[in-house]
């Protein structure tokens, strides 16, 4: 008999050309400027690392005393986050911690979809939802984005596409890769259509606190969806992976808003998914109270070097009227339009190819049509400056 796999892992798992081409970039030597680089623990920062590794090796991570939601230390630890951060006053008991943002949303999508439920998703968006998506039985079904003098949700598309099967409408705050925030007015239009058709809203905040146009947004222009009135189920969600630049800690959380009699059962709920899990290690917990208090040193330097390899990168465009750069408000990716002369993934291997750049084409994130680079802005200085010089060179 032949082996039978579920349909859900069904996935196209050949190397496509990009990935070849990445591999033989690599394999061969010599230098790569690898304009895809967001990895903030390999990007030349500095990390407290003495008192990190204290943090991870309290004698208390030695007692096993298992809580679904998290240990109530790092729990706590995460509402002062908020407190001090978004100014949002957050109960512990509302507090869910997760190994990672993708584990967040699968509980998530656990708790709101039979199989075959749908869940409206921004596009372009980050590709990771594909995955998860497929592993939880859900569709995901796209509601544009639309470009003008900056980025904008399309409410109208969005509403059109709810369908009796819909659960719930994530929203990336700021977008990664677009870069913009949901404004307030968009905020209060979402809200009203998840009310009106029952829909919870899954906030993703990871890039919450790298917001860049600080001196020219409106007052709330960058409010987290921890703050305000909940009239519908919310959940915010992020982790230590942005907040404290710390991936590899495997740390984040769901905060739960909402109308109290809801908010009860989502609890109740979430307990039971949690528990069955139980994934978040002992010592991570602890070390959350440290790791969070401890997080604006690392995130000034990655603000910093976003701000520098921006501002490094205008310069450059400035002597290139073909390739721009779109709107940016926050987060750690850029967005190009470039001639589209040629499919993205030709673009991107003839850059690999040729000047030994790496960058996505756009379609990675679901960008419509050919001429769309997305850029990392972490890459230290000096490589970036050249990667984007090489980019120029080879296209404009
Ligand atoms: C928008 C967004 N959400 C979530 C994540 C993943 O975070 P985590 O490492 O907590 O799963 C990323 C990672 O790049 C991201 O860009």
């Amino acid at each position: 008999m032949m082996q039978k796999f579920s349909r859900r892992t069904d996935w196209n798992l050949e190397k496509t050309a990009y990935a070849a081409a990445l591999e033989r970039l690599r394999a061969g030597g010599g230098p790569v400027f690898d304009l895809t680089a967001s990895n903030p623990t390999t990007c030349g920062f500095h990390y407290e690392r003495a008192g990190i590794l204290r943090a991870l090796s309290r004698p208390e991570c030695l007692e096993y005393a298992p809580d679904p939601r998290g240990l109530l230390i790092a729990r706590t630890a995460v509402a002062e986050y908020y407190a001090e951060a978004t100014s949002a006053q957050i109960a512990a008991e509302r507090i869910f911690l997760t190994t990672s943002t993708s584990e967040a949303y699968s509980y998530l999508f656990r708790l709101h979809c039979d199989p075959g439920a749908e869940i409206l998703i921004a596009q372009p968006s980050y590709p990771l939802f594909e995955f998860l998506a497929d592993l939880d039985d859900v569709r995901l079904v796209p509601y544009p984005l639309f470009y003008d003098h900056g980025w904008h949700l399309d409410l109208a598309t969005l509403m059109a596409r709810i369908t009796p099967r819909t659960r719930a409408v994530v929203v990336v705050h700021p977008n990664n890769p677009t870069g913009h925030f949901t404004s307030q007015e968009e905020r209060r239009l979402l809200e009203s259509i998840c009310q009106e058709h029952g829909l919870a809203l899954i906030v993703d905040e990871v890039f919450l606190d790298y917001a860049l146009d600080t001196a020219d947004a409106g007052e709330n222009a960058h409010a987290s969806f921890s703050t305000g009135e909940h009239p519908v189920l919310t959940y915010a969600l992020s982790g230590l992976s942005k907040v404290a630049g710390l991936p590899q800690m495997k740390a984040a959380w769901i905060a739960a808003f909402g109308p109290e009699r809801l908010l009860e059962a989502v609890i109740a709920r979430l307990e039971v998914i949690a528990d069955t899990f139980l994934s978040i290690n002992a010592p991570v917990q602890h070390a959350m109270p440290y790791l969070l208090a401890t997080r604006s040193e690392v995130q000034q330097q990655i603000v910093q070097r976003v701000r520098e390899n921006l501002a490094t990168m205008d310069r450059q465009l400035a002597g290139a009227p073909a390739v721009s750069r779109l709107a940016f408000q926050g987060g750690w990716y850029a967005v190009l339009r470039v001639p589209a002369l040629m499919s993205g993934d030709a673009l991107a291997i003839r850059l690999m190819e040729r000047e030994r750049v790496v960058v996505h084409p756009g379609h990675f994130y679901g960008f419509d049509g050919d001429g769309w680079i997305v850029l990392s802005l972490l890459p230290p200085t000096a490589e970036f400056a050249e990667g984007i010089a090489r980019l120029i060179r080879s296209i404009a």
